[in-house]
């Protein structure tokens, strides 16, 4: 009974910020890319998950250091329901490693709770489907949903826990996009985004932001499929100026962008007029992620100077023999 997975990040360009419930239902449907790392970071998380009759308690470890508190009740709201579809009491460890530049924003524990909801139900025998494990890793994270998949990914709001799940719009090669995250910033952010969804529905703009996701998701997916990218790329940058409104008008309001981000942005916008196809999206954080095509990278790169990380779209997520312990 022990299993270990990887799963990679994703950047979401129809973002899911609010949520109805503590089974993270979302407000509005929402597409991702699920992201690789180009260089020495992969934007990867790796889990050991062992159940066995010889343990007394649940144990979790994320880069060598136990869990408590919340972050230890996240592991457990995807253990727990998983543990009792498989009738089996054993206590469990599990240890997760991630490469991640440390508390960057760029959705560690999207790809962690992929990669402990897929572990998790390998470890127990359940012989789910990815739409079915992706369930499980949103009760960790709303996001981690999505990076059950690999390639270009719709999340669907659903109304409960059955009907709310994550599924693969198309493969990694089927669009060629890529993005170039600017690293603005190191600095911890003050409010999760795990907190900070429960602020949405204090903005005036909320409901507004909701409305223009929907037609944001179907416009997009087309989009995504007529291998667009000029109106992947809008899109993708007006969601996320809607997300970060709705953000910075709740109460209290929320500031993820600082003064670096917006001088990216401005910068991108600029390049954008020159010629240059690209655009942004920014998550709950600083950074900045530059979407590009493939082979106008290199450009982005050298008008972004800076730290940057350079994505490509990642494959599956799944299992692995390698355990961490
Ligand atoms: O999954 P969470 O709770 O970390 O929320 C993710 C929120 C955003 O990154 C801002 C948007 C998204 O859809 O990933």
């Amino acid at each position: 009974m022990k299993s270990s997975a990887i799963a990679h990040s994703n950047i979401a360009l129809i973002k899911y910020w609010g949520r109805s419930s503590e089974l993270n239902i979302p407000m509005n449907d929402s597409i991702s890319m699920t992201k690789q790392g180009l260089g020495d970071i992969e934007l990867k998380a790796h889990t050991t998950i062992f159940f066995s009759k010889d343990y007394v308690k649940d144990v979790a470890f994320l880069n060598k250091k136990s869990l408590v508190d919340r972050n230890k009740e996240r592991v457990l709201a995807v253990v727990n329901p998983l543990r009792e579809m498989a009738g089996i009491n054993h206590k469990f460890m599990m240890a997760s490693t991630n490469d991640f530049p440390t508390q960057s924003g760029l959705a560690s524990s999207a790809a962690g709770f992929a990669a402990l909801a897929i572990a998790t139900s390998d470890a127990l025998g359940l012989k789910l489907s990815k739409d079915d494990v992706s369930k499980y890793a949103r009760l960790g994270s709303g996001s981690a949903a999505r990076s059950v998949h690999g390639g270009f990914v719709h999340w669907h709001q659903g109304v409960d826990h059955e009907t709310s799940y994550a599924e693969q719009l198309c493969g990694p090669t089927d669009f060629q996009m890529n993005a170039v995250i600017a690293l603005v910033s190191d600095e911890p952010k003050t409010t999760t985004s795990d907190s900070g969804h429960t602020l949405a529905a204090t903005s005036p703009l909320n409901n507004a932001q909701i409305k223009k996701s929907q037609e944001h998701v179907v416009e997009l997916k087309k989009a995504i499929l007529d291998d667009d990218f000029k109106t992947v790329g809008s899109i993708a940058e007006e969601n996320c100026k809607l997300m970060h409104a709705v953000m910075e008008t709740s109460k209290p309001p929320l500031y993820y962008r600082n003064q670096d981000t917006f001088k990216i942005m401005k910068k991108v916008e600029k390049a954008r007029s020159r010629g240059l196809e690209c655009y942004y999206t920014i998550d709950a954080g600083p950074n900045v992620h530059v979407l590009t095509r493939p082979e106008n990278v290199e450009e982005v790169e050298k008008m972004l100077k800076g730290k940057t990380i350079r994505v490509k779209p990642a494959g599956d997520s799944g299992t692995t023999e390698e355990h961490l312990f």
